[in-house]
């Protein structure tokens, strides 16, 4: 008998949760506004919101944490957080700070301006919001392939060379700040960028005099994808492809909630000096000195060592399996889901599984509170709410996808929890002919409003 596959850590502590009645969820979720941010998490069973700071630290990490070194200045777990970045990606000069949106405030605070143009593969809400606010423009690149959910490409977050060369060609110089690449692409569904595509897009760049970043919150899961499925990878250590993957880039933003796999966390890291200095004020004015920028020294410890954890093939593996699962279940199904499955979550295509509910009501959010009244489980709506108003005209954008994300916290569910998710989206697949209407916003904020959104039924 062939011995199956297992994953390479025990566990040593648990946290109770309690599945509630679906009469509970019904009253809780109405009192919020038909939001699921707005629950409280005892009021939730099963939390696939985000795999954002919701990982379990080892007994490693939690070890790291008691030798952390809260020094204001020139902290020991500042060194030694910069020498494994150092290590990973080459990078020389690094800034802590509190998360990746943080890092994101600092880094444009001292390069993007208004009128400014940022290409990219579907930047992340919170890049695109900081951009916006900047009163700059978010250009998105990524090839047309990752908008069809059914195609399976091995690299859907790939920049669309093209489009990206005609932006770069009909812009001033002096209004393209950076390219910023996203690994993996979260908006398209967790999907990865090939390498050649990095070292395509550098190059490209290089020819136009700009500079490229990585917005990397998944950078581990990325260089897992190469190594599975680009030519030539397949014996190269997750590690140095992780080292070759930086070579395309001249600095990094990073939320270290992800591959970090800590609670909260991040850090910018720079190529050059020039771009670390000018970055370096607005640090010190929104985050904190240079060796903390908002992260207490016992945290810059545990990310020191989470970040070795996270890019350990054994571990990669295991996470990535664990996503493929709850996709493999739901596709037998006949669940619609992107494909191929990405690294941290399974995105279900929203307006395929709701056809009746029209696009203006929502489907996205409208299934994300089906699945939550029918088991408790929390997902996150990647759609026409996320999507925002236009910032000129105050229209609904309506992206390419309505997505409802399933996204894993890393090392914290078991494959009996993926079961329950199958099972409750299975029930509501089972009906959906009878779903037909969806939900109107009551209030809303100018940016970034479906954190705080309030909805009501139609
Ligand atoms: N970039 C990407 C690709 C992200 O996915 C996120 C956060 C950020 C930047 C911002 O980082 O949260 O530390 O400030 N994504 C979370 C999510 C919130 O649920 O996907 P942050």
């Amino acid at each position: 008998m062939k011995i199956p596959y297992a994953e390479p850590y025990k566990i040593k502590m648990v946290e109770p949760i309690r599945i509630s009645s679906r009469h509970e969820r019904e009253e809780w979720i109405s009192n919020s506004g038909f939001n699921l941010f707005n629950l409280k998490s005892e009021q939730v069973y099963i939390d696939l919101l985000t795999d954002s700071g919701t990982g379990a630290m080892s007994d490693r990490q939690w070890s790291a944490i008691m030798s952390g070194d809260e020094s204001y200045a020139g902290s020991s777990s500042y060194y030694k957080l910069k020498d494994k970045i150092h290590d990973l990606t080459g990078f020389e000069y690094i800034l802590p700070t509190h998360q990746g949106r943080a890092a994101e405030n600092v880094l444009f605070s001292a390069k993007v301006k208004e009128n400014d143009i940022i290409p990219g593969n579907a930047h992340f809400d919170t890049t695109k919001g900081h951009i916006e606010f900047r009163k700059a423009k978010a250009i998105d690149c990524t090839i047309a392939e990752a908008y069809d959910t059914e195609l399976i490409d091995p690299f859907k977050g790939n920049l669309d060379l093209e489009k990206l060369e005609s932006v770069l060609k009909n812009n001033p110089r002096e209004n393209i700040p950076m390219i910023i690449v996203t690994i993996t692409c979260n908006t398209t569904g967790g999907q990865p960028v090939s390498m050649q595509n990095m070292k395509d897009v550098y190059s490209l760049a290089g020819k136009y005099g700009i500079k490229v970043f990585f917005d990397s919150a998944r950078f581990a899961e990325n260089a897992y994808f190469i190594k599975i499925r680009e030519k030539g990878y397949k014996n190269t250590s997750i590690k140095e492809i992780v080292r070759e993957m930086f070579r395309y880039a001249d600095g990094m933003t990073m939320s270290s909630k992800k591959d970090g796999i800590v609670n909260i966390g991040g850090f910018i890291a720079f190529r050059e000096k020039e771009w670390y200095n000018a970055a370096t004020t607005f640090n010190i004015m929104f985050e904190g000195y240079l060796t903390y920028g908002g992260m207490a020294g016992r945290d810059m410890n545990a990310l020191a060592q989470g970040l070795s954890e996270g890019t350990e093939f054994e571990y990669l593996e295991s996470r990535i399996r664990q996503v493929a699962y709850l996709g493999e279940q739901l596709t037998k199904n006949q669940i619609p889901v992107q494909q191929p499955f990405g690294g941290h979550a399974i995105f279900v295509n929203a307006s395929k599984f709701l056809y009746k509910v029209p696009r203006e009501e929502f489907p996205g959010q409208t299934l994300a509170v089906e699945l939550y009244l029918e088991a408790g489980v929390r997902a996150a709506e990647i759609g026409a709410i996320m999507a925002d108003r236009d910032p000129v005209t105050r229209k609904n954008r309506y992206p390419e996808l309505e997505l409802v994300r399933l996204a894993i916290p890393r090392r914290v569910f078991t494959n009996n929890h993926m079961d329950v998710v199958v099972a409750a989206l299975t029930n509501i697949y089972n009906r959906r002919n009878k779903i037909q209407r969806g939900y109107k916003i009551i209030r809303e904020a100018p940016i970034l409003r479906h954190f705080t959104v309030e909805l009501d039924r139609i």
